[in-house]
């Protein structure tokens, strides 16, 4: 009875599982069980292989080789829709949500609730679309436009849509890269409760502290193979990043660079008001300065970057960038002037996913290599740098954006904005979903530029990379600019003081 007892409680097993594209192999062999009611964490660097295998299991990708058994008996599927009838639910990396359809059509898409004569109940399905939001204490009107959503929004609606769905095994493939902190919280709830009820759930990340916390077992992937499984107790952090880079690591920031206090002022932003995200911000920086921006999502951080790229128009007050007056401009005047900006929205305004990585590495610096004609050798060999700096794992600068991982996707829209050779760099969210070594990297390569006298401006919802790169960071609440703390008084605790609205003493 025991020996089956043990077999019951394995739901989903995969035995010696393989998966080529095309030639390339990226997974090789992959044998591995997940059990009911546990929270298994499948960690890796960018390009390992983890997305793959989530897409192997939910039928969205082909299997090479091997098999894979749900209740003990092999199935054979390469549908989504077969594996949603075995209850295999993923949260997708990328968001896979039609923009021009409201929150509730997208939870129901293909589901929709109908009424006795089989039309469409759209009062029914808006009334069960809010109540999986409000699982996540969420409280989107449903019938917004997904268009119209923050990436943080658009989560909650990928989320939704998995709560709404009949499920037993729920991959989350990097949930919480949008998420901050209390929302986290929330799906962490949602998660834990899902397992109580005996669901299996992967949870896919790079932040390891998150994994600490919520899994019960953690598997690691390298270059395709499955290099350790152990129960939760018997991992650190530290050994999760060991196994995943395959050595020790070194320091992840690199010491503070502290610019020249007489070095001249580059960008000085007074009363900046733009509708009601953006209210009488004004701060200064100068060159080779590097300054962070912390604050709650929707403190309206983005919002002055995109006043700055010249995305957003700006209703009151003034930005002097290099000595001159910018105040009606253009992204174009903002990229003429010196100002790069890498937006937090990779996949809605910051690379193309249907062409080549040079294609996006060069997007905006393209007249670089036109003379009169376009260079592909040059707008080559430019991209070939960029791949060997930052690690980026493509075998070719021909190839398509969308046969990249998504960390290595990351790693070209940064590659993009540094073609540009700007004076200005303002990272917003950088580090987003990519893995430790690449984060050092990105690290490493913001204090070169740095110490080459190009100014920065750094966004990140994660504050130990604020802290841990910025000797000035400013701190956003509700549009406005709450302070700009450095020295002594720059502290993790005062940083959330300031966010939340309250007084530093
Ligand atoms: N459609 C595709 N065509 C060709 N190669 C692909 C395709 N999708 C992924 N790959 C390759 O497979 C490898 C594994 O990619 P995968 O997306 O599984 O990585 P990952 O572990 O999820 O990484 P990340 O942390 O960056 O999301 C990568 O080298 C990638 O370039
Ligand atoms: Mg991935």
């Amino acid at each position: 009875m025991g020996g089956q007892d043990s077999n019951l409680s394995c739901l989903l097993e995969v035995r010696n599982l393989q998966k080529s594209y095309g030639t390339v192999p990226v997974l090789h062999g992959i044998s591995l069980e997940f059990r009911k009611g546990e929270i298994v964490g499948l960690i890796g660097e960018n390009g390992a292989g983890k997305s793959t295998l989530a897409k192997c299991i939910n039928g969205l990708e082909s299997i090479t080789a091997g098999e894979l058994l749900v209740d003990g008996k092999v199935v054979l599927h390469n549908s989504i829709l077969l594996a949603r009838e075995l209850g295999i639910i993923t949260i997708p990396q990328e968001f896979d949500l039609e923009e021009d359809l409201t929150v509730a059509e997208n939870i129901f898409l293909g589901r929709e609730p109908t009424n006795r004569l089989g039309l469409l109940d759209r009062k029914a399905m808006e009334r069960q679309a809010a109540e999986y939001l409000a699982r996540l204490d969420c409280h989107l009107p449903p019938d917004t436009l997904v268009h119209d959503l923050g990436v943080a929004e658009k989560q909650f609606v990928e989320i939704a849509k998995a709560l709404s769905q009949d499920c037993r095994v729920m991959i989350l493939d990097e949930p919480t890269t949008v998420l901050n902190r209390e929302e986290v919280e929330r799906l962490f709830q949602v998660m834990r409760n899902l397992r109580n009820q005996g669901a299996t759930l992967i949870f896919i990340s790079h932040k390891l502290r998150e994994v600490r916390e919520i899994c019960d077992r953690v598997v690691v992937l390298r270059d395709g193979n499955l290099v350790a499984d152990r129960p939760i107790d018997q991992w650190t952090e530290a050994e999760m990043a060991r196994q995943m880079v395959g050595r020790e690591l070194t320091e992840l920031y690199p010491p503070k660079h502290i610019a020249d206090a007489n070095a001249e002022m580059l960008l000085e932003v007074k009363q900046l008001t733009s509708g009601k995200t953006v209210q009488d911000v004004s701060f200064s920086l100068r060159k080779g300065e590097i300054l962070g921006f912390a604050g709650l999502v929707g403190a309206g951080r983005t919002e002055v970057a995109e006043c700055l790229a010249g995305l957003r128009p700006i209703d009151n007050g003034n930005i002097c960038f290099n000595r001159k007056h910018l105040n009606r401009y253009s992204p174009k005047d903002a990229v003429k002037a010196g100002i790069s900006y890498l937006s937090e929205d990779r996949q809605g305004s910051g690379v193309l996913l249907g062409f080549s990585v040079a294609a996006n590495t060069t997007l905006v610096s393209l007249k670089k290599y036109c003379h009169p004609f376009l260079s592909r050798r040059e707008e080559n060999q430019q991209t070939e740098k960029y791949i060997r700096h930052f690690n980026i794992k493509a075998d070719s600068p021909e190839r398509r954006l969308d046969e990249l991982s998504g960390g290595n996707q990351q790693k070209v829209a940064i590659a993009k904005g540094l073609d540009t050779a700007p004076k200005l760099f303002i990272f917003d969210e950088p580090t987003r979903g990519i893995d430790i070594n690449a984060k050092s990297e990105v690290y490493r390569f913001i204090h070169d530029l740095l110490e080459r006298g190009i100014s920065c401006i750094l966004i990140s919802s994660d504050l130990e990379e604020v802290l841990g790169m910025c000797p000035r960071v400013a701190v956003m609440h509700e549009g406005r600019l709450a302070g700009i703390l450095d020295g002594d008084a720059l502290t993790e605790e005062n940083v959330m003081l300031l966010a939340t609205g309250q007084n530093v003493e």
